[in-house]
């Protein structure tokens, strides 16, 4: 009889339990599914990583190493530019503060410009602040579209 007590209690303390964790799962699951944060940019091959006078002529910077760095130089996320230089980083709302990103958070390219053009510099990489341009709805979801706001060349990353 004890036994069966304490068998029917375990089983009422584990459901408990899932229902809690579910719970818990479906309102974190809520958040991230109500707001993204995606951080995207083309990287160029130039000596400052930007578009450069002939446009969307210029030559784009594949197969970069682009990391997201925040604070003290704390990578929070990275990515790799594809053949077209584009990079994109996408982040929960839960997991990182809008307002934290932008004020202390850098994108940074790792990958020495002359990877890309061996006149280029193979020392150093680019770094940019970033920048909101707009929200966009898809359903439920509001993504904040974020950019760098602009490339420059540092000697001593
Ligand atoms: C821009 O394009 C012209 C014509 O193709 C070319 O001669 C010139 O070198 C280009 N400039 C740069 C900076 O790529
Ligand atoms: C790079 O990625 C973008 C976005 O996914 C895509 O539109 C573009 O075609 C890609 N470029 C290449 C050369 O794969
Ligand atoms: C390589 O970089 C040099 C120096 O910036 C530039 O003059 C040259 O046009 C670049 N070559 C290509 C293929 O983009």
């Amino acid at each position: 009889m004890a036994i069966k007590t304490s068998l029917v209690l375990v089983c009422c303390f584990l459901i408990i339990a899932v229902m809690a964790g579910s719970v818990a799962k479906a309102q974190l699951g809520l958040g991230g599914l109500l707001g993204l944060i995606r951080i995207q940019g083309v990287v160029y091959c130039t000596a400052n990583g930007n578009i450069g006078v002939n446009g969307t002529a210029t030559p784009a910077f594949p197969n970069a190493l682009v990391q997201l760095q925040c604070g003290n130089g704390n990578v929070v996320s990275s990515s790799t530019t594809n053949a077209s230089g584009l990079f994109s980083i996408v982040l929960d709302p839960v997991q990182m503060l809008l307002s934290t990103l932008l004020s202390n958070c850098n994108i940074i390219v790792r990958t020495p410009l002359s990877s890309c053009n061996s006149s280029l510099p193979s020392i150093g990489g680019l770094s940019s602040t970033l920048q909101v341009i707009e929200r966009t709805l898809l359903g439920l979801l509001t993504i904040t579209n974020i950019i760098p706001e602009g490339f420059q060349f540092l000697s001593n990353l």
